[in-house]
């Protein structure tokens, strides 16, 4: 039995050759609004008749175009990363087969021309069949590709029939196996265009840039009569085909210079945009007008929480000026073209782009890659199809300087095929896939999750491989942004940087995909696999961006914006250095100015004059005259816009650098001096009072306080799960979660307590020795822990320190330390000193999946008092990490979304000495060695007071 046209590997039927996406003068009508719709649960089961004119479809629910129906209530999402969600036999799909049948009427406008038009549609998920006024226009695959059909002739002014069935799986779904929501529908722009006859079918420009003699080389390719005009440029008429040569700006993501221009018939005028560049490869490196450029990269899905991958345009400008705002330069579009909106977008606020086809076969993985598509003859044409369709719409772009043909299907003829049409077609742009590991077919050597070490060794040279070696390297995917992370982007870009080969990556990813989601109690949250009842998913590995699912920046981003800053601004021995890691812009564009803060708090300021500093170059600058300070004493150095882009407002901070001027005072001498008292079962020593059995702290200057208590506990993060043996399954087979605190002695001396105590896991033999010596003078009472390990450890350790529980009206937190946002030993660039204040809510990340966040590190001293000003104030001799939150690391380590995190009574303090970095393991390399937490001999000491008012 021949296959149904859904089971058909072959591309789609009946459309046109794809074109340039382009709009023009020509009349067009947006299709796009409420249609009818209804949903059945296979093909078997849809409604017969539904294409005819005079279907009753009036009983049928509506539904928005563009959305995906399981996010208007009809079916549910359902998410998986690697693994189809139905039996694998290519290219049969189940026979229950959701099946969307969508319906509008519409009429024309009153003028609209009688000429040729089409229909288009920028995205149907994942198979559609098209009919209109009655007659079949044929079927598309390709969930993210446009479709146009030829409609003109069955137009008429009023009561259009336009009906589409779309079937959720298709042959299609085998090639679409992304890792993100399985979600169905019409979900991009449908649009009725009119074509005159004799205008613009299509268009190809060439605008390349020769950087040594600073000339454009413009031109179009269309049909004969094409002109192309360029006011700015003088340009007036040029016929397709022919060459102007002349001076030019050209356009980078740094300087993105579009040149307004006109590519017209009699017919028809199609405003386009043109920026100059020529991307080649050469010396092994890739560049762009000369130069070599390195990606600070991000992967894209689009996603938005409530409407999915139909994303509104205002969401995809904030996904612009995020980027630009947190110095990301580059985006692989991963792992389809997306909506054109965006590609245009980054023409005009300057990005470098990857442009992938919509391709990915990862699921035969699962099968050994038996069947895959990738070598089988039988869908050479669909492969040729995508990225035809890719290069074809997307073409135009300057912004563009790789194509890329997909992701994860492994590798075979058709990849190669698509490499070779790619190149033939488009000779201006280099080929990027990833999965082609032994670079036969591509111009780039890319790779995803190398680890520090591997990267190093291809910077170095040593790949055995000649044809990789010769190649630029770039990671397409690394810095996997699963939950709280990632750490370690600092060391990539020290390679990036060592190497002129390796021009960088592209984080993953972008955004979290949750999905917004109410529960019993109206509370929303974000939903992820298994959520909807899925049977086979891969849980929260879907929530891995840098942009929580609401694109708030994670604490990720943050930290990106700062290790990947344009320009550095550190120390030298006499003054500031300010280096430009631009790859094209002066740092003319740039106001500089000087902070000077004691104690975290401002003295003085002013503005730095800096020369102009070519890129890959630096400047020295003397420190401004600063005022002498007793205290502490910092300079920050910020690097600002003067003026409002595109992107941000005036006074945006690109970069910014913090110098020690002063060194912090030697710590007042230590409280000590008043003597322990023993009344009843208590201890009294300063403001403290003790439980005479345990040498708990009770209450502090009256308020009651828990603790502390030595604490090695946090809840795992993502990354903590990653990679067997992953780090929370050794901390949990060592039972650091349950640990038992063993009271051996509580000696009391004159004018000292003295707590020893064993912490350890049960059944097992290896613990902590962990002493505690308590002093106190009228004021203060001062804290110093001493540990020890006692046998042999077998993992490191989540944390070192100390725990404790104070009331929970203290929920106004103000700290001298690093900051404002959380900072972990191997992701803390972002971190700068200073004096914040947040309340305790403020100082929670809201993972999407809730785990081990909000850790402030270098805290010099930290305040918690109530509204009334009265609390505590902890001082560290000199350093400690601190959070405070109102559960407990055990709530949070239960919690599986966030609104299980129920506020209780109290608010619970970790007072660190260390925690164990991030890593990415969650898909990639984990913690690097010298951020690994080892159980080790330690000391650390706090002091504690009582503070009555506002400090
Ligand atoms: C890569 C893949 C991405 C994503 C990531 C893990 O292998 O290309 O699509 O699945 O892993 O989050």
């Amino acid at each position: 039995m021949p296959p149904s046209y859904f089971e058909d590997p072959a591309p789609g039927r009946g459309s046109l050759a794809p074109r340039a996406a382009f709009a023009s003068d020509a009349r067009a009508v947006s299709l796009n609004g409420t249609w009818r719709f209804h949903l059945s649960p296979s093909l078997a089961a849809a409604p017969e008749g539904m294409h005819a004119e005079d279907f009753d479809d009036r009983a049928w629910d509506t539904l928005p175009v563009p959305a995906h129906w399981q996010l208007h209530g009809h079916g549910k999402p359902a998410y998986t990363n690697v693994h189809y969600p139905f039996p694998v036999q290519p290219p049969e799909v189940p026979s229950d087969n959701p099946t969307g049948d969508h319906r509008l009427t519409f009429d024309l406008p009153a003028d609209w021309p009688d000429e040729p038009a089409v229909l288009r549609f920028d995205g149907i998920d994942s198979c559609g069949r098209v009919w209109l006024n009655g007659s079949e226009l044929g079927v598309t695959k390709g969930s993210r590709l446009p479709s146009e059909f030829a409609a003109g002739h069955l137009l008429r002014p009023r009561g259009n029939v336009l009906a589409v069935r779309v079937h959720q799986w298709s042959a299609g779904s085998y090639l679409e196996d992304q890792d993100m929501w399985w979600l169905s529908g019409i979900f991009r722009d449908v649009t009725l265009l009119s074509r005159p006859s004799g205008g613009v079918a299509d268009y190809q420009l060439h605008a390349g840039y020769d950087h040594v003699t600073g000339e454009g080389a413009l031109s179009v390719t269309a049909a004969d009569g094409v002109l192309l005009s360029v006011p700015a440029l003088g340009v007036e008429d040029l016929p397709a085909g022919e060459t102007v040569r002349l001076p030019v700006e050209p356009w980078s993501a740094e300087s993105p210079r579009l040149y307004a221009g006109v590519v017209h018939t009699a017919a028809e005028r199609v405003p386009v945009r043109i920026g100059f560049r020529t991307v080649v490869i050469a010396d092994g490196q890739l560049k762009v007008n000369g130069a070599p450029v390195l990606f600070r990269g991000v992967n894209r899905h689009e996603h938005h929480p409530e409407s999915g991958r139909a994303l509104p345009r205002e969401s995809a400008l904030a996904d612009i000026e995020l980027m630009k705002r947190h110095n990301v330069n580059a985006v692989r579009t991963s792992h389809y073209p997306p909506d054109p909106y965006f590609l245009e977008l980054c023409d005009v606020h300057g990005l470098w782009v990857i442009d992938e086809s919509d391709l990915e076969t990862h699921g035969f993985g699962d099968l050994g890659w038996a069947g895959n598509p990738s070598d089988d003859p039988q869908w050479t044409d669909a492969y040729l199809d995508r990225m035809r369709r890719t290069v074809e719409r997307d073409k135009n772009h300057p912004s563009i300087v790789l194509w890329s043909l997909g992701n994860e299907a492994q590798t075979g003829r058709n990849l190669a095929a698509a490499a070779r049409w790619t190149r033939e077609r488009d000779p201006s742009r280099p080929v990027h896939y990833e999965g082609d590991f032994e670079c036969e077919y591509v111009d780039v050597y890319s790779r995803m999750y190398a680890d520090h070490e591997e990267v190093d060794r291809i910077g170095r040279q040593e790949d055995p491989n000649a044809r990789r070696r010769a190649m630029p390297f770039l990671l397409c995917e690394f810095g996997h942004a699963m939950g709280n992370g990632p750490g370690g982007l600092l060391e990539y870009r020290e390679l990036f940087e060592r190497y002129p080969r390796c021009q960088g990556g592209f984080v993953w990813e972008w955004i979290d995909h949750g999905l917004t989601r109410l529960d019993a109690e109206g509370r929303a949250y974000f939903a992820y696999g298994g959520d909807f009842g899925e049977q086979i998913h891969d849980g929260n590995f879907v929530i891995d961006g840098v942009l929580h699912p609401d694109r708030t920046p994670s604490p990720g981003l943050v930290e990106f914006a700062k290790v990947f800053e344009p320009v550095r601004i550190t120390a030298t021995a006499g003054g500031i250095r300010v280096a430009n890691h631009y790859d094209f812009l002066s740092l003319e564009h740039l106001s500089f100015s000087w902070a000077y803060e004691e104690d975290g708090v401002a003295v003085a300021s002013g503005d730095l004059a800096v020369p102009s500093v070519h890129p890959g170059q630096s400047a020295e600058v003397p420190l401004p005259p600063l005022p002498d300070v007793t205290g502490e004493g910092w300079l920050t150095v910020r690097a600002t816009l003067p003026e409002a882009t595109a992107w941000a407002p005036a006074g945006h901070v690109v970069a910014w650098g913090q110098l020690p001027v002063v060194p912090a005072p030697l710590p007042p001498t230590a409280a000590t001096g008043a003597a322990l008292r023993f009344e009843g079962a208590e201890l009294h020593l300063g403001a403290g009072t003790f439980d005479a059995a345990t040498g708990l702290l009770t209450t502090l200057g009256g308020h009651r306080v828990h603790g502390p208590r030595l604490d090695l506990w946090r809840a795992p993060t993502d990354n903590d799960r990653g990679s067997a043996p992953s780090e929370e399954s050794q901390w949990r087979a060592a039972g650091l979660h349950r640990l038992q605190h063993r009271v051996a002695a509580v000696k009391r001396r004159e004018a000292e307590l003295v707590v020893r105590t064993r912490v350890a896991p049960p059944g097992l033999g290896f613990g902590l020795l962990a002493d505690y010596h308590w002093t106190a003078d009228a004021g203060r009472l001062r804290l110093r822990v001493e540990v020890e390990p006692d046998g042999e450890w077998p993992c490191t350790l989540p944390r070192l320190g100390l725990r404790m529980a104070v009331p929970g009206s203290f929920g106004a937190v103000a700290w001298f330390g690093a900051g404002p946002g959380e900072a972990y030993a191997d992701s803390r660039q972002a971190a700068r000193v200073g004096r914040f204040a947040r309340s305790v809510e403020e100082l929670q990340t809201p993972y999407v999946y809730p785990q081990e966040n909000g850790n402030r590190t270098d805290t010099r001293w930290l305040r918690l008092t109530s509204a009334d000003g009265a609390g505590i104030r902890i001082d560290g001799e000199p350093l400690f990490d601190f959070s405070a939150r109102r559960w407990t690391s055990e709530e949070l380590d239960a919690a599986r979304h966030t609104v299980d995190l129920e506020p209780g009574e109290l608010l619970h303090l970790n007072l660190d000495l260390a925690q164990h970095g991030l890593g990415t393991a969650s898909c990639g390399p984990g913690v690097l060695p010298q951020y690994r937490l080892h159980a080790q001999k330690a000391g650390f000491t706090l002091t504690f007071t009582t503070v009555d008012g506002p400090a």
